[in-house]
């Protein structure tokens, strides 16, 4: 089996199982990394400098919420706002470990 072949198809099976690509590109999401996740997931609607954009603004997170509002805020939205367009955790293919990894970024945003 050609090192091409072998990576096409470790996509394949990562986007298959719901993996993010990036994750499995750089094997594994045990330290999670923070900005591409949130460039990839989150950029379009909070920005690409976390300055806002159809959701608040970002950059200063940690004054305003907790660690913990932040790890249910992302893996459900919907359980502070009702309406909530924002995608769960589930939605957009987070492990916990993203969701923690996330978290904690945004908690010491200050
Ligand atoms: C489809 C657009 C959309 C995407 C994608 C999205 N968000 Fe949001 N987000 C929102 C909106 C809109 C709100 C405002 C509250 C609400 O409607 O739930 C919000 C609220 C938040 C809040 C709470 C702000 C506060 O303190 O009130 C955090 C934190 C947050 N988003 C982080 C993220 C992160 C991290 C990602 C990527 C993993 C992400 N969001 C992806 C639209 C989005």
């Amino acid at each position: 089996m050609s090192k091409r072949y072998v990576g096409v198809l470790s996509v394949a099976i990562a986007a298959a199982i719901g993996l993010p690509v990036w994750a499995s590109a750089k094997g594994g999401v045990k330290h999670p990394d923070v900005k591409a996740l949130y460039a990839k997931n989150c950029a379009g609607c909070h920005g690409a400098k976390m300055q806002g954009g159809v959701g608040p603004a970002l950059t200063r997170e940690g004054k305003k919420r907790t660690y913990t509002w932040l790890v249910v805020e992302l893996k459900n939205p919907k359980s502070h706002k009702k309406n909530s367009m924002m995608p769960t955790a589930a939605a957009e293919h987070l492990s916990v470990a993203n969701v923690k990894a996330m978290a904690a970024y945004l908690s010491k945003l200050k």
